[in-house]
């Protein structure tokens, strides 16, 4: 597949997601490396999504979260399974969204400008596998289109983990 994205700047959110998610199964559809798809999938999300910070929290060791490929300013690298709105959903297991980082207990503020966040888990082998965090600089910016978006996002990665 040509490595270029197609989707209408003025479409709504849901529209924007419809086009988006079916060009990136197709464009993760043809590479086995999960680093490299895992840095194209965070790398379209922000360029058609317009994301503040996109980003991918990896499992590693039993109880630990590190750093994966993201788009936007520098990040915390390591987050411990229970901590923060992504370790949080690591425990869980389940999508977590936070319209008000502050009002959220524990919440890790890795950049002041983080205002909202969703914060969504993939599986490989019955186990969360990794994270996907996505914040805003806008108070209560996510919604359930992103989450039913991201989750299909989600359930598309994991047929390439
Ligand atoms: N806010 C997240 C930490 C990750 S950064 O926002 C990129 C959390 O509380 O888990």
């Amino acid at each position: 597949m040509a490595e270029q994205l197609f989707f209408d700047p003025n479409a709504s959110k849901a529209d924007k997601y419809q086009e988006l998610i079916p060009q990136i199964e197709a464009l993760i559809s043809v590479e086995d490396d999960v680093t490299a798809n895992l840095a194209n999938v965070v790398a379209a999300l922000k360029q058609a999504m317009s994301f503040f910070w996109v980003g991918f929290y990896i499992v590693r060791e039993e109880n630990m979260l590190v750093l994966g490929p993201f788009q936007g300013p520098i990040a915390c690298t390591r987050i411990p399974k229970g901590r923060g709105v992504c370790g949080a959903a690591f425990e869980q297991g389940q999508t977590i969204l936070v319209p008000d980082v502050d009002a959220f207990p524990g919440h890790i503020a890795c950049s002041s400008d983080s205002k909202s966040e969703i914060v969504l888990p993939a599986f490989k082998d019955g186990e969360v596998a990794l994270i996907l965090d996505v914040d805003s600089d806008q108070l209560n910016d996510f919604d359930e289109v992103d989450q039913q978006h991201l989750e299909r996002l989600m359930r598309v990665i994991e047929t390439k983990l």
